[in-house]
């Protein structure tokens, strides 16, 4: 099998946005205790944070991070989380059926972040709560007047404002598994006016309030259509969450970045109607803030069981294979292909729980399969995004019918003059063989050129062995009169850097 790609400099989709490469941490199982957070741990820095996972954070290029969720937002009082430790309420988490500490809250996420050099997305409760606590929960935060709630940030210690300007307005309203759960109308009302009213406090933020849970959701497209019909003045993004699964066959599993296409293109479509009607130049695009692989756990259930309520228990843990890494890599070719719609994106999520990262409780911390696109993508794909013009060989799959065997999406960093292709194969079968017309480029060379696949793609990466598995150099690339020609194994994920 074969495919013929082309790539040009005037084939421009939107700039490549650091934004895409966001993540998410939730108070969920061991996301952040004994995830970000473990203060008797060998490598605690004096807040009590794993600097082994700060490492590999600033490996994994992370460029903002969402928090606190998630389903637990939709019961969250942020004021449990701030203030002396020792005086801190216990609380139940009813979306994850554990017990809240608050150890970690507002305060620890800000100190985090500075250290691990990402960007906060902060999520406010519209769940159980509303509108006044999400504005005293910004002025906590940002407040830089002596008001009650600024002065009482100082008297936690932390004299200057966070100056949070990234607010999701709730998480998964659409959802009925959601605390405090809405019609679109209902939610589109409070969202809009919550977003008022925390412009009334600060003009320059960027909302997003929620989309659909899934693409599956049996309100999909209405639910759009009616919050935007209520939000559209007041707010940037709407919010689009999806997760997938190998269930039927693997040749579906690897063409998932077929529906995050679709998902996108069903989204942006509706709210340009819905701005359409209104006769508004104002375009509302995409956060994609919660997107992964998720589906392992069912294996490996939760230890929650009966009455009890265990605090952080290890839950969501999926454990990646070689073909979820590939899917991974596939699904970040589709958001940078939509980067002139999505405009921010998180994977879901950071350490542990459905996570690129894991941990052992005082021990190691160690990178899934999924971690190697995301980092080499997060690091590579600079300037703007290159559409591909892509002729290729077709397989069968049971979700999407014909599909190419090969996607690819390119970046161009014209200071620099690299171009970046980022390329799946999705065929299950064998190598296939891609020729990449660059010509349009002048004469270019291969600078690198990885590959991340295994014979056995379902192997996993474990405490004990997280390297047999890594992305190595693809030794067949090279470049005749300004064609690249490379060999693509079964099932794997590649990135190309030519100059
Ligand atoms: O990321 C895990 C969960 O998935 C989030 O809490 C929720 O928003 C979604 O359903």
């Amino acid at each position: 099998p074969s495919a013929h790609l082309t790539i040009a400099p005037a084939f421009t989709v939107g700039p490549v946005r650091r934004a895409t490469f966001g993540s998410f941490v939730e108070h969920l199982g061991r996301c952040v205790y004994t995830g970000i957070y473990e203060p008797d741990h060998a490598t605690a820095t004096p807040e009590g944070f794993r600097g082994d996972v700060l490492e590999l954070v600033r490996e994994l290029g992370v460029s903002s991070v969402r928090y606190p969720g998630g389903n637990f937002v939709s019961g969250y009082r942020w004021e449990d989380g701030v203030g002396p430790a020792d005086e801190r309420p216990v609380r139940h988490d009813l979306a994850w059926h554990s017990l809240e500490t608050n150890a970690f809250g507002l305060n620890e996420f800000m100190a985090w972040a500075r250290q691990a050099e990402i960007e906060p997305m902060m999520a406010v409760n519209l769940g159980t709560r509303g509108i006044q606590e999400s504005l005293d929960l910004l002025e906590y935060a940002n407040g830089a007047e002596a008001t009650a709630l600024a002065d009482l940030r100082r008297s936690h210690g932390v004299t200057e404002p966070h100056g949070i300007t990234f607010w999701c307005l709730g998480n998964e309203m659409d959802g009925p598994w959601q605390l405090g759960h809405k019609t679109a109308v209902e939610y589109g009302r409070l969202a809009a006016e919550t977003a008022r009213a925390m412009r009334q406090y600060q003009s320059d933020l960027t909302l997003v309030a929620c989309g659909s849970s899934s693409s599956g959701m049996p309100t999909f497209g209405e639910w759009e259509r009616e919050v935007l019909e209520q939000a559209y003045d007041e707010i940037d993004l709407i919010s689009a969450h999806a997760y997938y699964r190998e269930e039927d066959d693997l040749g579906s599993f690897l063409a998932s970045a077929r529906d995050l296409d679709h998902f996108v293109a069903s989204v942006a479509a509706t709210a340009d109607a819905v701005g359409a009607a209104r006769k508004s130049r104002k375009r509302i695009n995409i956060s994609f803030d919660e997107w992964n692989v998720w589906y392992h756990a069912e294996e490996n259930p939760a230890v929650v069981t009966g009455g009890a309520w265990p605090v952080a228990p290890a839950m969501e843990e999926d454990v990646y294979t070689v073909a979820d890494a590939v899917v991974v890599g596939g699904l970040l070719i589709a958001l940078l292909r939509n980067t002139d719609r999505v405009h921010s994106a998180s994977q879901a999520q950071l350490v542990n729980a459905i996570a690129p990262i894991m941990t052992r409780p005082g021990g190691d911390a160690w990178r899934q399969t999924i971690f190697h696109p995301f980092a080499l993508t997060a690091r590579h794909a600079r300037g703007e995004v290159l559409r591909v013009a892509i002729a290729s060989d077709t397989y069968e799959t049971a979700r999407y019918g014909a599909t190419d065997l090969v996607d690819a999406v390119a970046t161009h960093d014209a200071g620099s003059g690299e171009v970046t292709v980022f390329l799946v194969n999705r065929g299950v079968d064998g190598a296939t063989r891609v020729s990449l017309d660059a010509s349009a480029f002048g004469g270019a060379e291969v600078l690198e050129a990885v590959t991340y696949a295994h014979s056995d793609h379902h192997w996993r990466a474990s405490e004990e062995d997280a390297t047999t598995v890594l992305p190595r150099s693809n030794d067949s690339a090279e470049v005749v009169d300004g064609v690249l020609a490379l060999d693509l194994p079964a099932v794997s994920w590649s990135m190309v850097r030519l100059a």
